[in-house]
């Protein structure tokens, strides 16, 4: 037996209707808040991510699926989205396009090798929005927003938006300085890692799981006191914009995105649900001024968030929340002798072109085993056809909901069975 990859899992039928009940929610969802579907590919050139997520991020150096193919080309499977957006952007010249902002979403698999545990896998599910062209705070506003309304219409309850800014070049220069000349001194307290983003990206340096506890965190400059007028004054028309929502948030100074592309808002969207594990984020997002100059583009401001179904699903079972999935059929025919079931295959066909939901047996089961599989199937009608029902032409019909039986026309069974589901 070959079992799956480490980080993988199998979405078997009974678990795959509640990924498909989330997908169609959000999609209904973007499609109220006008944005439109982009498939971009499961691989990109290494460089995208190289050049979009950040040289110095863990994702770039110690997470990427990255590989060589036939054609001695560095491909990577994506490990996030809003890269291979950007890439898009770029190439079709979106930027160009009448409609601004682009207003974009997107799910699929994502691949980072990272260290599995529960919520955290190799592949995993993300659904992404992604707004370029504008740098109206009322559209950072809006995608926190379409965020929390996705959680809030599945039912969740207790969630915690953290909301922080990053600042803008000017800010963060400021902030990176005050950061360097902070850790600096303790240097060789830091582990390996923290010692080179030290030089290469000071503020990676606070988002450490090693060094976490160190004392020097506690103590570490925080963006909001370097932020440039201008930065404050976006920021708190975000707030604004999200106070007239009706958006709840708590500002947390420390959230720092684990990306580099960010800049401005920042946000993380948390489960407080009891027992929900050791991770909390169900999601995040930001805003990306730099990004599509970065992958070769015209200077264009963009915000987006990603989460992943994974974590929203541990979110729900943490709340109790059953998803409205149910599997059930319209029909399900029992058929009895070999005349019968040939029939049965013919008006099985009829009533599928007609979009009734049907099935039969396939594997020549008895009678009685034929109506244990309609109740299985949550059948609300089901057809019986024997030799006697052939010879006239008609079959049985029995209303599984309260047991009554009618005898009913192999031509007016379409209308029978509409006219009552
Ligand atoms: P991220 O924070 O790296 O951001 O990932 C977004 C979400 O994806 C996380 O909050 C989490 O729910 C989920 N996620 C990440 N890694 C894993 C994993 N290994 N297993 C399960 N779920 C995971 C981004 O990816 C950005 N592209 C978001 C964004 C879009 N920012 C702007 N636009």
């Amino acid at each position: 037996m070959i079992n799956l990859p480490r980080g993988t899992q199998d979405i078997l039928p009974g678990e795959s209707e509640k990924w498909q009940y989330l997908e169609r929610k959000f999609i209904e969802l973007c499609s109220l808040y006008n944005y439109q579907e982009i498939r971009t590919p499961i691989f990109e050139h290494t460089e995208v991510f190289q050049r979009g997520v950040g040289d110095t991020t863990d994702i770039v150096q110690k997470e990427m699926y990255t590989f060589t193919d036939r054609g001695d080309r560095q491909l990577t499977l994506r490990p996030e989205g809003t890269a291979s957006v950007a890439r898009a952007y770029v190439q079709h010249k979106l930027h160009g396009h009448v409609k601004q902002p682009q207003k974009l979403f997107y799910h699929g698999p994502m691949f980072r090798y990272e260290r599995p545990q529960a919520g955290r896998m190799r592949q995993f599910v993300q659904f992404g929005v992604e707004a370029l062209g504008s740098a109206d705070p009322a559209i950072d506003a809006e995608v926190i927003d379409f965020a929390m309304t996705l959680y809030q219409s599945v039912g969740l309850k207790s969630l915690r938006l953290v909301l922080n800014t990053l600042g803008d070049q000017q800010s963060r220069e400021a902030h990176r300085e005050a950061l360097i000349n902070h850790f600096t001194p303790v240097k060789e307290e830091l582990c390996s890692d923290c010692q080179v983003r030290l030089e290469k990206n000071p503020l990676r340096v606070l988002d450490c799981k090693k060094d976490r506890n160190h004392e020097s965190m506690k103590t570490a400059p925080k963006i909001l006191d370097y932020l440039t007028e201008d930065s404050k004054d976006y920021f708190e028309q975000v707030k604004k914009y999200l106070d007239e929502l009706g958006v709840e948030y708590v500002v947390d100074p420390n959230l720092v995105r684990g990306l580099d592309y960010y800049n401005h808002t920042a946000f993380e969207i948390m489960s407080e649900a009891e027992g929900f594990g050791a991770i909390t984020t169900l999601s995040g997002g930001g805003r990306y001024n730099g990004l599509v100059e970065e992958l070769d583009g015209p200077d264009t401001p963009g915000i987006g968030f990603a989460l992943s179904v994974e974590r929203l699903l541990m979110a729900l079972a943490a709340e109790g929340i059953e998803l409205p999935v149910e599997h059930a059929l319209d029909c399900y025919i029992v058929a009895l002798g070999e005349e019968a079931e040939l029939k049965a295959s013919g008006i099985m066909k009829s009533l599928r072109m007609a979009d009734i939901k049907v099935d039969k047996d396939f594997l020549g089961k008895k009678m009685k085993a034929q109506f244990k599989a309609a109740d299985r199937e949550n059948a609300k009608f089901v057809l019986i056809i024997g030799d006697h029902e052939l010879e006239q032409g008609i079959v049985e019909i029995k209303d599984m909901s309260n047991g009554t039986q009618e005898q009913v026309s192999f031509d007016a069974i379409i209308n029978y069975i509409k006219e009552r589901i």
